[in-house]
């Protein structure tokens, strides 16, 4: 949630942080802004509610022109979308962007008002430039001033420092949220994640919890949160080898969609020998799955949806009990974990604050981590005992799409390698079902070409005002993420419930008006989901039909469409059921004239809780 920038150039810098925003914009659109110094060091910003294109045009009518500067785009918790509560914020000598919040900003902005400091904003963050400042006018360095007023915030901070007559300097400072900085010639970058930085460096550090730095063109200093000098490592990072274009797609989502095959196929070559026959975790585990009796899996949004998918593959393959939460929650429930167990934490970004806190929740009751994480330099991924990465790429539509069924991909294949470790899984058995994993890509191409089917439903779902996901098994959790995409991107409501607990509730919906997509793989279960429709029919209700070929004629209804997959062994379908799902919510809000990459309201990496 909102992305920073800072640069220190050669020369102007503005067109060169619009450009590291725009890689940053998946964390929050509501607002964009910049500031630099300008010829005679003073401080100048440019800012705009809405897209950065609102900003970009804002530019091009009042240049700026300065050769340092920071930059900022805004997901907004305190105070309304607008511009004067876009970032930068600053007084005459500072100038800050900030991601995170600032918990006591009331009792900080009390203090200083009572000192005279006059502030414009709804914003908490808007107090660390006042903080700043004062410091400032006590007579400290710029750098003084920053670590004086750094052990004064509570909450989660990235934050970056821009000082009115200081040309050469920036300072920059994580707690709870991520920051990268860069190393260019002549030039230094900082930044909310090593994507923003790509078009200028791959040469990055990344701080530490509580770091904060010094930059100059041509040198970096680490602080640890005691202020002692540290070195942080400085790396390469993969996110210049990742194109970040739409390529010949109208939307990030489209192509991240249609990506799916390739990245699914990367994923579990890297976790199978698919010659052998085998699993393959490309790590050691530093457990042993034989000894767990139970395991937890805690993850947000469509992450947790793969979770609960995993649940089944856990429990019926590798039979290993699986308690499964949502990361808010899980926080603050305090659950007793035994010190020898094992959680597996799920999450694109490795930096979501629910999750992260979950994570260290349970490392601190003992347990062993494993981080199914697609950014390999997050927090979480630093922070895990096992890094079991997906390999996505970078995925920028803010709904997760190839993220999903990669993480889907790796919990799969976790879930065979317990089973073996655990004596639940013959040669045999083990070989099947890589064979089935071997299989995914085509299949998954195979989906796709069923757009123009799935398109057509969509038009007819643009117009309905409630929308019911039924499934059962693995289809369940599908159905949740079924409704939970249509609901971010199109904002139609939508419901998702396992297809057994209709009759507990959610029938009373069922009218002729109401669409109800049912999420129905040839498998043990078909059975029973045909007696769900069979309500549903009975009651007017709109029946579309996910399901393989045979289904429509095997549940002898009349449906109102119905949208095939190819055949495929039931385990791991859930894989393959997922494209035409996230193709319905996105050609609906696309239909529907929305933005289906930048839904309203929503930001990809939530770092507040
Ligand atoms: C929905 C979606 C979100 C994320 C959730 C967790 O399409 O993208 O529900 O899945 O915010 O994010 P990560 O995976 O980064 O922890």
């Amino acid at each position: 949630m909102c992305g920073i920038v800072g640069i220190l150039g050669a020369g102007p810098v503005a067109d060169q942080i619009v450009e590291a925003l725009k890689r940053l914009e998946y964390r929050g659109y509501d607002s964009a802004g910049i500031a630099t110094l300008e010829g005679d060091g003073a401080l100048d910003r440019r800012r705009a509610p809405g897209k950065l294109k609102n900003l970009e045009v804002r530019l091009s009518n009042a240049p700026l022109r300065g050769a340092i500067g920071i930059g900022h785009t805004r997901w907004a918790t305190h105070g309304k979308p607008n511009e004067t509560n876009a970032h930068p914020h600053a007084s005459e000598r500072v100038a800050i962007v900030h991601n995170g919040i600032i918990e006591n900003f009331r009792e900080l902005r009390d203090e200083l008002a009572a000192q005279g400091h006059v502030f414009a904003t709804e914003t908490d963050s808007e107090v660390v430039a006042h903080l700043v400042t004062a410091e400032l006018d006590a007579g400290k360095a710029p750098k003084d001033a920053v670590a004086a007023a750094l052990p004064r915030l509570h909450g989660a901070f990235a934050l970056a420092f821009l000082f009115a007559g200081e040309p050469d300097l920036l300072i920059g400072a994580r707690r709870g949220a991520p920051l990268a900085m860069g190393y260019g010639d002549g030039e230094m970058y900082l930044g909310s994640d090593g994507l923003a930085l790509a078009p200028f460096t791959d040469e990055v550090s990344y701080l530490e919890e509580g770091d904060w730095m010094v930059l100059t063109r041509h040198s970096v200093e680490f602080y640890d949160e005691s202020d002692r000098r540290v070195s942080r490592p400085k790396q390469k990072s993969l996110a210049s080898a990742f194109l970040v274009d739409k390529g010949n797609y109208r939307h990030f989502m489209a192509k991240e969609i249609h990506e799916q095959p390739e990245v699914v196929g990367r994923t579990v070559a890297h976790y199978t020998d698919l010659s052998a026959g085998r699993v393959a975790l490309p790590f050691e585990l530093p457990f042993d799955p034989a000894k767990l009796d139970r395991i937890t899996i805690v993850a947000c949004g469509t992450a947790y949806i793969a979770g609960l998918t995993a649940k089944y593959w856990f429990e019926r393959i590798a039979r290993v009990a699986v308690d499964i939460d949502v990361a808010s929650e899980f926080r603050y429930r305090e659950p007793p974990m035994s010190r020898d167990g094992v959680t597996i934490v799920i999450s694109q970004s490795g930096e979501t604050a629910d999750t992260l806190a979950s994570l260290r929740y349970a490392k601190a009751q003992g347990q062993k981590i494993v981080g199914v994480v697609n950014v390999g330099s997050s927090t979480m991924a630093r922070e895990s005992d096992v890094q079991a990465l997906t390999l996505a790429g970078p995925e920028i539509g803010v709904a997760s799409t190839k993220a999903f069924t990669c993480q889907l991909a790796v919990l799969a294949c976790l879930a065979l390698a317990f089973a073996r470790a655990r004596g639940e899984l013959t040669v045999e058995a083990e070989a099947r079902y890589v064979a089935e994993f071997l299989a995914l890509p085509g299949l998954m191409a195979e989906a796709l070409k069923h757009e123009r089917d799935i398109e057509a439903v969509a038009h007819d779902l643009a117009r309905a005002r409630d929308v019911l996901y039924l499934g059962r098994g693995t289809a369940f959790p599908l159905a949740l993420e079924g409704a939970l995409k249509l609901k971010e991107l199109s904002y139609i409501h939508a419901e998702g419930y396992a297809a057994g607990e209709l009759k507990h509730g959610p029938i009373a919906l069922v009218d002729e008006d109401l669409p109800v997509i049912v999420i129905a793989p040839p498998d043990g279960v078909f059975e029973k989901t045909v007696s769900n429709m069979q309500e549903v029919a009975a009651r007017g209700g709109r029946i579309v039909l996910i399901g393989g070929a045979g289904g429509a004629e095997a549940a002898s209804l009349k449906l109102h469409a119905s949208i095939v997959m190819p055949a495929m062994a039931p385990t791991f379908a859930a894989i393959v059921y997922a494209l035409p799902v996230q193709l319905l919510a996105y050609h609906t809000a696309v239909f529907m004239g929305k933005d289906a990459d930048q839904p309203r309201n929503l930001a990809k990496s939530v770092t507040v809780e």
